[in-house]
C-alpha cells in the first residue's frame, strides 16, 4: 500500500469560517477520498492556526481570554468540516502542546546550527493597529493612511532566520523538481520573485507588544512570528508517525510566495528535513470580483446554504464549479443552475426512474439481462471511456471536468430510457419484448451503480444511500466496483427516494 500524506492550510480562528475556507478542506476531502479509493494509505491532515496578533486583538475585543476565545472558535471550525464530511484522521491546532514542543525543538535546532542570529530591527510601527508597516502601505504622498494613527520609527533587538543563505539552493531546487508546484505556471512566479535578493526573515515578535504566541526556546522574552509557528504544524502532526514529507500541502494562492514557496522549503532544508513533496495550489471564491474574506464581510455563510441545498449538493457545487488553480465567481443563481439541471433533474431523476420501474414491472427485484442490442450496447461502450478519462482527470486534479463527464454519463444513461421506453415493452406480452424490458431495467441500474461509484468521493452520503436504495453493498476494493457486469441481480430496491428535494427560494433581498 503507497502511503499519502496531504494537508490543508490550517485557518486563522479570528473570525467565523466562510465559503473560501470550506472549499479548501472539501477539495482536499475529495482528493483524499479519491486516493483511498485508489488504494493508498491515506493521512489526512487539517486545522487551526491559533496565534498571533490578529487573535490576541479579537479575544480582546470580546474581552475574554485568547485561550478561551480560540477554543470557541476553533470548535467552530472543526463542526463545520465534521458536517461537511471532511474525513480528515486528524485535526492539529497550533496551540496544543504536542505543537508548541515541537516548535520550540526545531527553533532550538536551527538555533544551534547557527541558522537564527540576532540584530536590530528597524521599522515603522502603527500602535493603533499593533502591526509593523511596509512602505507599499504609504499614500502616494508618503505619509501613511489614517487608519494607522500614530507612526512611529521602531528599531529593536530581534531574531532572524537566514533566509538568504539558502536562496541559491532554492532557485536550484525548483528548477530540477517541475512539478514542486501545481499548477505549474505558479511556479514560474515563484522564480520570478526569487529574482531579488531575499532579506532575512524576522522570526521574533517581544512579549510586550505580543504575548500570544510560542516562547522561543533560546529567549523567553519573545515569541515566535505566527507564520514560522503555524507552517510547522504539517511536520508536528505527523511526526510521531514518521510520515513527512507530504505528498502535499493543499493551499490558497494568496499563501503561496513567500510563505508556503519560500520561508517552508527553506525552513525544513535548514534544519536538515526534506520540502514537501508538492504545493497544490487552489485559487479564490470570489463575489462581485472580489475575494471572499471575512474582513470584507463580503462571505457566504456556508452553513445556510448547507441547510437549504444539502451538504452533498454544496460539496457538488465546490467540486463542479471550481477549475483548481483558477477562481470562480459565486452567485446563489448559478448555484441553482446546477443544482436543478445536474442533481435534481437529472440524477435524481435517473434513481426515480430506476427505483419506480423496478417497481412497477419486477416488483422491485432486479432482473438479469437478456440479449443485448445496440440502444444498450451505446450505452455499454460509453461507460468504459466515461471511467478511464475520469479516473485519469482526477489523478491530474480536473475534477470538475470529470463530474462533467460523469454527469454526461447519467444524461446518456435517462436518453437511453427515453429511447428504451420500457414503460412501452411493459404493456407487449410478447416474450422477446418481456426480455427488453428486463434487460432495460437490469441496463439502468447497472449503468446508475456505476455513475454512483464515480461521484462517490464528491458526494459520499448521497452515493452511500443510492446504493442503499439499489439493494447494493460496495465491496472493499473500490476499481473492483468499475466493471459492466452483474453485481444487482436479483437485488431488491426500494420503492422510492427522494434526493434533491426543491429547495426553498432564495430570500428576497
Ligand atoms: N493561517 C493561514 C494559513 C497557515 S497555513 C500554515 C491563513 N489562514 S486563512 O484562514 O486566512 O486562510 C486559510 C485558507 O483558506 C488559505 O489557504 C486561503 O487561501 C483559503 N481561503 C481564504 N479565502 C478564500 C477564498 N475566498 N477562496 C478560496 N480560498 C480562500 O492564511
Amino acid at each position: 500500500m503507497k502511503s499519502f500524506y496531504i494537508t490543508t492550510a490550517i485557518d486563522y480562528v479570528n473570525g467565523s469560517p466562510h465559503l473560501g475556507h470550506a472549499y479548501e478542506k472539501v477539495l482536499t476531502d475529495v482528493i483524499a477520498r479519491f486516493r483511498r479509493q485508489m488504494g493508498d494509505r491515506v493521512n489526512f491532515l487539517t486545522g487551526t492556526d491559533e496565534h498571533g496578533q490578529k487573535v490576541q486583538a479579537s479575544a480582546r475585543e470580546r474581552g475574554i481570554e485568547p485561550q478561551q476565545y480560540v477554543d470557541e472558535i476553533a470548535a467552530e471550525f472543526r463542526a463545520l468540516y465534521d458536517r461537511l464530511e471532511v474525513s480528515y484522521d486528524d485535526f492539529i491546532r497550533t496551540t496544543e502542546p504536542r505543537h508548541k514542543q515541537v516548535v520550540r525543538d526545531f527553533l532550538q535546532r536551527l538555533y544551534d546550527a547557527g541558522e537564527i542570529y540576532q540584530a536590530e530591527y528597524h521599522g515603522f510601527y502603527s500602535t493603533r493597529q499593533e502591526q509593523f508597516l511596509q512602505e507599499k502601505d504609504r499614500l502616494p504622498d508618503g505619509s501613511w493612511p489614517e487608519i494607522f494613527g500614530e507612526v512611529t520609527e521602531i528599531v529593536e533587538p530581534n531574531y532572524f532566520f537566514r533566509l538568504r543563505k539558502h536562496q541559491d539552493w532554492l532557485v536550484d531546487y525548483l528548477h530540477t523538481h517541475e512539478d514542486f508546484i501545481f499548477p505549474r505556471y505558479r511556479q514560474k512566479q515563484v522564480l520570478e520573485f526569487l529574482k531579488e535578493p531575499l532579506n532575512d526573515l524576522c522570526i521574533s515578535r517581544p512579549k510586550e507588544r505580543l504575548e500570544w504566541g510560542i516562547p522561543l526556546p533560546f529567549d523567553e522574552n519573545y515569541v515566535t512570528y505566527v507564520w514560522f509557528d503555524a507552517l510547522l504544524n504539517y511536520y508536528s502532526g505527523v511526526v510521531d508517525k514518521g510520515l513527512w514529507p507530504a505528498d502535499y500541502n493543499v493551499i490558497g494562492k494568496d499563501i503561496l510566495v513567500p510563505p508556503h514557496a519560500v520561508y517552508w522549503p527553506i525552513m525544513l532544508h535548514a534544519s536538515g528535513l526534506p520540502p514537501p513533496k508538492a504545493l497544490l495550489v487552489h485559487g479564490w471564491w470570489l463575489q462581485s470580483g472580489a475575494k471572499m474574506s471575512k474582513s470584507t464581510g463580503e462571505t457566504v455563510n456556508p452553513l445556510e446554504l448547507i441547510e437549504r441545498f444539502g451538504v452533498d449538493a454544496f460539496r457538488y457545487f465546490l467540486i463542479r464549479e471550481m477549475n483548481v488553480g483558477q477562481d470562480s465567481e459565486f452567485t446563489v443563481e448559478q448555484f441553482f443552475v446546477r443544482y436543478n439541471s445536474e442533481l435534481a433533474n437529472n440524477l435524481g431523476n435517473l434513481v426515480n426512474r430506476a427505483l419506480n420501474m423496478t417497481t412497477r414491472f419486477a416488483a422491485g427485484v432486479l432482473p438479469a439481462a437478456g440479449a443485448i442490442e445496440d440502444y444498450e450496447r451505446e450505452l455499454h461502450d460509453l461507460w468504459p471511456k466515461t471511467c478511464d478519462e475520469v479516473i485519469a482527470l482526477c489523478e491530474g486534479f480536473q475534477f470538475h471536468t470529470a463530474l462533467e463527464r460523469t454527469i454526461g454519463f447519467v444524461t446518456a444513461t435517462n436518453a437511453y430510457i427515453e429511447k428504451r421506453a420500457p414503460w412501452k415493452l411493459g404493456k407487449s406480452i410478447a416474450a422477446t419484448d418481456q426480455e427488453r424490458l428486463r434487460t432495460a431495467l437490469a441496463t439502468i441500474a447497472e449503468a446508475l451503480r456505476l455513475a454512483v461509484a464515480l461521484l462517490q468521493h464528491v458526494m459520499p452520503a448521497t452515493t452511500a444511500k443510492i446504493n442503499e436504495v439499489l439493494g447494493y453493498v460496495p465491496g472493499p476494493d473500490w476499481r473492483r466496483e468499475l466493471d459492466w457486469g452483474t453485481k444487482l441481480n436479483g437485488a431488491k430496491v426500494a420503492a422510492a427516494l427522494v434526493l434533491f428535494p426543491r429547495p426553498q427560494p432564495p430570500k428576497a433581498a
